[in-house]
């Protein structure tokens, strides 16, 4: 192999490093995934007076159409606390704790605030997807110090609750929105709109934790990486037919 061609394979060989790793970095972005989902607390946490302290909470935005915010704290090692907060929705507002990372056979714990009345926090454990399989009052958690409370200024629900558990709750999240239930039976109805993440509570970081990138993007990406080595490679061909002639 002469010395030009060597320098032709090797530059394109480069230029499809350079756009593969390109195409990465702007996928992560896009996903918001990875490491850097840990957001500041900068709420006013103390003025809504939670049944525990919010001192040293981290704070992951976990949905943001929502305006999901998952905080929380492994306080020792066997009592773990989470406030959710979210965009108020007149409705309830959930988060569930899944080993498979679906929704059924996971427990959830929902709040709401009934026009008139008190907020009411339940545990529930979901068997199945119709309402009637969501009973409030079970759950595999010993739950304590629940409350909901809206904050008038910002039009938030922050929902807090104290989980005691000597093993880390599941890490696959599942959070739901949807009309407030009875209050006769507080079965929870079907969620109108729902998403996914997995958080990791150690390393404070959360894979899915935006919205997804648009289902093609991926494609696009793909056929830009794979075109441009089509197009090296033809260019280095041709160069190097030339060379030969
Ligand atoms: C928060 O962290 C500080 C510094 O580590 C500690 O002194 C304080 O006791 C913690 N507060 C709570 C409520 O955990
Ligand atoms: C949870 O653990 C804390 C600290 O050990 C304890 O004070 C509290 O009573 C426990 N709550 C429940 C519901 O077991």
């Amino acid at each position: 192999m002469n010395s030009s061609l060597f320098i032709i394979f090797f530059v394109s060989f480069l230029l499809v490093g350079f756009a593969t790793s390109y195409d990465l970095d702007h996928d992560d972005n896009e996903g918001g995934g990875g490491s850097s989902s840990s957001i500041q607390c900068t709420d006013d946490l103390p003025s809504l007076k939670f049944p525990f302290s919010t001192a040293n909470f981290t704070c992951i935005s976990i949905w943001l159409s929502k305006g999901f915010v998952l905080m929380y704290q492994h306080t020792n090692k066997n009592v773990w606390r989470f406030v959710l907060k979210a965009s108020d929705n007149n409705g309830y507002i959930s988060v569930g704790f899944s080993e498979s990372g679906n929704m059924v056979e996971s427990s959830a714990v929902a709040g709401w605030i009934p026009s008139n009345g008190n907020g009411i926090v339940k545990q529930y454990y979901l068997s199945g997807k119709k309402s009637s399989d969501c009973q409030p009052d079970t759950g595999s958690f010993d739950i304590s110090k629940t409350t909901i409370v809206r904050q008038a200024s910002t039009s938030k629900l922050y929902m807090a609750f104290q989980i005691n558990s000597t093993t880390t709750p599941n890490t696959k999240l599942i959070y739901a929105v949807g009309s407030q239930p009875s209050s006769n039976d507080h079965m929870l109805p079907m969620h109108s709109s729902m998403s996914k993440s997995t958080v990791d509570f150690t390393t404070q970081s959360c894979l899915n934790c935006s919205p997804p990138p648009p289902s093609s993007s991926g494609h696009h990406q793909w056929h830009g990486i794979f075109g441009f080595f089509l197009a090296a490679i033809i260019w280095a061909a041709t160069v190097s037919a030339k060379l030969n002639c």
